[in-house]
């Protein structure tokens, strides 16, 4: 039957766990790279040294700004830290057209400075100088906390001028083109270590912080002796937040034995190609698309819908990924969801059978995406042996999707160390509040110094 043709030509989007245990070697062996002087260039996974070395203790206090740029949503945020467990939060999301986040570095900085300074006008917080941490998901090469040149851009953005370029300095050039806007970016940092950070302030035993959104990424604290990359002053501190940038992981065929003909695709028709190989695999900018061009393939072979698509369904990028999530959101048996994203998409002569064979291909896709980042994590956890570590978790896949936590949750158990405990804990109110909490612990230290 056509289900039984279906099933057997989704097998190579399904991971078992020996081919698992294969990725997690070749994952660690990509991040002992990068760690390394010597192999850092070469590496997949960058294992970018972040410059955040102290844990929240949840003393942080005072007001903090935070800009959030890179997930689904640009936000500005004020942030009031009032200790142990206790903050106020207002925020504000702008958009950011398309045209700006392939345009111009200049466009963009000053785009984000003219939403930075309407908030301040709106919050009535201009004659204040508050302290700015700038959450700025990209791979970054860190010179220190505020320091930090952009390596490639990521996910959906391209813009001219910023590769190689210290983007805290981009920022300031463009506050200080308007010269309305009085605030010291005392921070950036990654969502991943927002996320860790976030979540550090409310459980100490926090020491992963991971995505999957827009994009997929994660963080670690890592032992300053094992970072050759760091060559800071760490003034008898012990630990570091690693930003691995595991998205890069199969840039150099680490990952060619489980790609797909629909991977190999997304990339071809991808604004980087060749890059973030891992991350067109897992994360939310590709995972609906992952799922269209499954079904193009299999309604081209007359196996779905009768052999009849429709125009949305051939065309890039018109199959979103929450459709995926709505459809694997249907009680067992039953299509309510499935029929209705069908619809909306034009196609309406679906039949029961055709909803079980198009709920099977998204399993297929969530769950590889939700084992990979499993892996990752459970190849982490190995790695730092503690005997419990509790991982905080972001981004909108992982908020959304009705099965990925418990997809993770099992999945980890399954590849860690049987004496070790782990948690997956969701960070509730983004990484805005790590980004004050970064903000907070360097404003302390420079108090501290003074
Ligand atoms: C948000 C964080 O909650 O999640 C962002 O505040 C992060 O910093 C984002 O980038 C990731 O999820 P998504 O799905 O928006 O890319
Ligand atoms: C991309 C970015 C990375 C970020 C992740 C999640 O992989 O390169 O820095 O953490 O997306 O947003």
């Amino acid at each position: 039957s056509n289900t039984d043709v279906i099933r057997e030509a989704c097998q190579d989007l399904i991971l078992d766990d020996k081919t698992l245990r294969e990725i997690m070697s070749r994952f660690l062996c990509e991040i002992e790279r990068g760690l390394k002087k010597k192999t850092h260039p070469q590496a997949d996974i960058k294992c970018f040294v972040t410059y955040v070395q102290d844990l929240p203790n949840g003393k942080e206090r005072g007001k903090f700004l935070a800009l959030d740029l890179g997930g689904t949503n640009f936000r500005v945020l004020l942030i009031h830290l009032k200790g142990e467990s206790d903050f106020e939060m207002q925020s504000k999301i702008y958009a950011i057209p398309q045209s700006i986040m392939l345009g111009s570095g200049t466009q963009l900085f000053d785009h984000i400075a003219e939403c930075l300074a309407n908030f301040i006008k709106e919050h009535k917080i201009h004659n204040e100088r508050l302290p700015l941490g700038f959450t700025f998901s990209f791979p970054l090469k860190q010179l220190g906390l505020t320091k930090g040149y952009l390596i490639r851009w990521t996910k959906g953005f391209n813009c001219e001028g910023v590769v190689d370029h210290d983007v805290v300095e981009l920022l300031e050039d463009a506050l200080r083109r308007r010269g309305d806007v009085q605030i010291d970016v005392c921070a950036i940092l990654n969502d991943t270590t927002g996320t860790l950070m976030s979540c550090a302030w409310k459980n100490h035993n926090c020491k992963i912080g991971a995505i999957v959104g827009t994009g997929s990424n994660a963080c670690y604290v890592e032992r300053v002796e094992n970072c050759e990359m760091y060559d800071g002053d760490s003034k008898g501190k012990e630990h570091v937040l690693i930003n691995t940038e595991w998205g890069a992981f199969g840039d150099n065929g680490a990952l060619d034995f489980i790609r797909t003909e629909y991977d190999r695709e997304i990339d071809e028709f991808s604004i980087n190609k060749g890059k973030q190989l891992a991350e067109k695999m897992i994360s939310g900018m590709y995972m609906g698309e992952l799922v269209r061009l499954a079904l193009v393939k299999f309604t081209k072979d007359g196996l779905l819908f009768g052999g009849q698509g429709s125009d949305l369904l051939f065309k890039r990028f018109q199959f979103f990924t929450k459709y995926v999530s709505e459809i694997e959101s249907d009680k067992a048996g039953d299509y309510f969801n499935c029929y209705d994203v069908l619809e909306e998409i034009g196609i309406l002569h679906a039949t029961d059978e055709d909803c079980a064979n198009v709920r099977f291909i998204c399993e297929c896709v969530s769950s590889r995406a939700a084992y990979l980042s499993s892996a990752g994590i459970a190849a982490l956890i190995n790695k730092m042996n503690d005997p419990s570590v509790t991982v905080g978790v972001d981004g909108s896949v992982y908020r959304f999707h009705p099965r990925f936590h418990d997809l993770m949750y099992s999945k980890i158990r399954e590849l860690t160390n049987d004496h070790i405990k782990f948690d997956l804990m969701l960070s509730e109110d983004g990484s805005g509040r790590g980004a004050a909490l970064v903000a907070a612990v360097a404003s302390r230290q420079t108090h501290e110094s003074d």
